[in-house]
C-alpha cells in the first residue's frame, strides 16, 4: 500500500490509500477524484487519464513503456512528466508519490 497525494488543477489536495497492483488511475476515480475521466478504462487508448507526476518523483517511478509514450503524446498539455495513470501501478515504493491533475483531458 502506498499513500497518493492527488492535487487538483484548483491546489486542493486528497490523499488516497492505494493498494499494490492497483494504478493510480483506479485508485483516484475509487476515492472520488475528479480530473479524470479515464474513458476506456485503461486500456491505453484514450489519453484522458493524463496527469503529471511531480518532478521529485519522476525518476523514482516505474519509466513508461513505449506504447504509453506514444499515446502520453495525445494528451493536453503533455509536458515531460506527463504520465497516463492507469499506467502507473502502485507499490510501497510509491509511498509519498504527488500526482498533479491537468485543469482538462480535453
Ligand atoms: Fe485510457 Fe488511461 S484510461 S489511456
Amino acid at each position: 500500500m502506498a499513500r497518493i497525494t492527488f492535487i487538483e488543477h484548483t491546489g486542493k489536495r486528497i490523499e488516497v490509500d492505494a493498494e499494490n497492483g492497483d494504478s493510480l488511475m483506479k485508485a483516484a476515480l475509487a476515492s472520488g477524484i475528479d480530473g479524470l475521466t479515464a474513458e476506456c478504462g485503461g486500456c491505453l487508448s484514450c489519453a484522458t487519464c493524463h496527469a503529471y507526476v511531480d518532478e521529485e518523483w519522476v525518476d523514482r517511478i516505474p519509466a513508461p513503456s513505449d506504447e504509453e509514450l506514444v499515446m502520453v503524446d495525445c494528451a493536453v498539455d503533455a509536458r515531460p512528466n506527463s504520465r497516463l495513470t492507469c499506467q502507473v501501478i502502485v507499490s510501497d515504493a510509491m509511498d509519498g508519490l504527488v500526482i498533479h491533475l491537468p485543469a482538462s483531458q480535453y
